[in-house]
């Protein structure tokens, strides 16, 4: 497809990297259009494993053009890190474009997210702490400063100084911390733009242009549709828009543009940091599930919680994004289990909800009404075609298109790329 979304559906971590990977491949352009440092995404190919956190994973790729879109915001030391990390390997990342109007995380961004965390005791959130946050909260305070203003010292050493006048006090007096300096900062961030000078670009016109020459652009979305600020498990969710939507507004493209949403979901489901989570398994399933599916952080290590399969979440995914087809990842962590279970539903009393609830305090409340499913029990990480999957797990993956209510075309069942195969129709 010309133009594809690829959003997580479920809490993120459901391999986006890994089929955004795949799709670049044969992409011209990959875009990532919001979130920043928070996201990881671990590429295998071969024996070689790639950490990126910013950079789109089409990078790797000599002829595609990685872009990062507007909607990101970009923590310029470790954009550049991350790019040295890339040449080391061998790939040159110069062809990489940033968008001038992405927001720029400072290093009060990352102390106040780091603070705010601890002052919430209990209620935290669980961030990253990368200052994702607070580097939205300015750009929605319209305090923020763009790429673009790195560019003008004149203009970056006054917005520093302004901004630091209020959140030096937040810091000093609510937070005791010391305060930061806006003329080091000034300094530290125009040494980072001379050295990104050349990637800078109308990065809205490139992939206008690029999809009006029929050229192959993939949309790569970060975390998952259920942490969306708007549409996920508010407060516990990041700071952007992860749904389809997101990649609208985060790259600067109308909806016409786009040929196809593909979601990625795991054949279960997992989320890292804190929220409501029905079908959590505290229990030793769920601990099979993070040691066979090494559920741990890629940014911060954290062990992700795990759970079976939730299709109300599922539905309620492909609904506000306009999923159009999905690709159901690590099957092969359930293969340990006798008996697999999906939420078709949650209950509350005599309640029954099939549609994710309008009301939050339910996802706390609900008990998940599952359905079982025979486990298939045996290796299924050599395999490579779908017709040769245990009919089991061929009635699984049936089952997830039949709940999610579209076509499930790709099935993982292995880390590496080969692993990956499309389910025939
Ligand atoms: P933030 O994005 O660092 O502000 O964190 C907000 C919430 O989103 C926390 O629950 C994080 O654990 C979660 N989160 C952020 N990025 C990712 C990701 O890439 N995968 C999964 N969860 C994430």
């Amino acid at each position: 497809m010309p133009a594809t979304i690829v959003i997580g559906a479920q809490w993120g971590d459901e391999g986006k990297g890994k089929i955004a990977n795949l799709l670049a491949k044969d992409a011209d352009v990959v875009v990532r259009y919001q979130g920043g440092n928070n996201a990881g995404h671990t590429i295998v190919i071969g024996d070689e494993v790639f950490a990126l956190s910013l950079v789109p994973s089409g990078v790797i790729y000599p002829d595609v053009v990685p872009i990062i879109g507007n909607g990101c915001v970009i923590d310029p030391k470790v954009l550049l890190e991350e790019m040295g990390k890339l040449r080391d390997r061998g790939i040159d990342p110069s062809g990489l474009r940033i968008s001038g109007n992405a927001h720029v995380i400072m290093p009060y961004h990352r102390k106040l997210d780091a603070v705010r965390e601890r002052f919430l005791g209990k209620n935290q959130i669980g961030t990253t702490k990368r200052g994702i946050g607070p580097a939205y909260l300015d750009k929605f305070s319209r305090d923020g400063i763009r790429v673009q203003d790195l560019y003008d010292s004149n203009i970056l050493r006054d917005k520093l100084e302004a901004g630091l006048r209020e959140k030096n006090q937040i810091l000093t007096k609510i937070y005791s911390q010391l305060p930061f300096d806006a003329a080091v900062i000034a300094d530290e961030y125009l040494e980072y733009a001379v050295q990104l000078s050349d990637n800078v670009a109308d990065t809205s016109l490139l992939v206008w242009r690029a999809i009006r020459d029929g050229k192959k652009v993939v949309f790569e979305g970060a975390q998952g549709a259920l942490l969306d600020i708007d549409h996920g498990t508010y407060p516990f969710v990041t700071s952007s828009n992860p749904t389809s939507g997101g990649a609208l507004t985060g790259v600067g493209v109308g909806p016409k543009e786009i040929d196809a949403v593909l979601g990625i979901a795991k054949a279960y489901i997992s989320r890292v940091g804190s929220g409501p989570f029905p079908t959590e398994l505290d229990d030793d399933i769920g601990r099979a599930m993070v040691e066979i599916g090494g559920e741990f952080g890629t940014v911060t290590g954290r062990r992700r919680r795990c759970g079976w399969l939730d299709a109300v979440a599922l539905r309620y995914s492909v609904r506000v994004s306009g999923i159009t087809e999905l690709a159901l990842m690590k099957l092969d962590v359930l293969s340990e289990f006798s008996t697999i279970r999906v939420a078709t539903a949650y209950r509350t009393g005599a309640t029954e909800y099939t549609d994710f609830p309008r009301q939050q305090r339910v996802l706390y409340e609900c008990e998940p009404v599952y359905e079982d499913h025979s486990g298939w029990q045996t290796d299924i990480t050599g395999v490579r075609a779908f017709v040769d999957l245990p009919p089991a797990a061929q009635a699984y993956v049936r089952r997830v298109e039949q709940l999610a209510g579209v076509p499930v075309n790709l099935v993982s069942v292995g880390p590496d790329r080969s692993a990956t195969f499309e389910v025939g129709r």
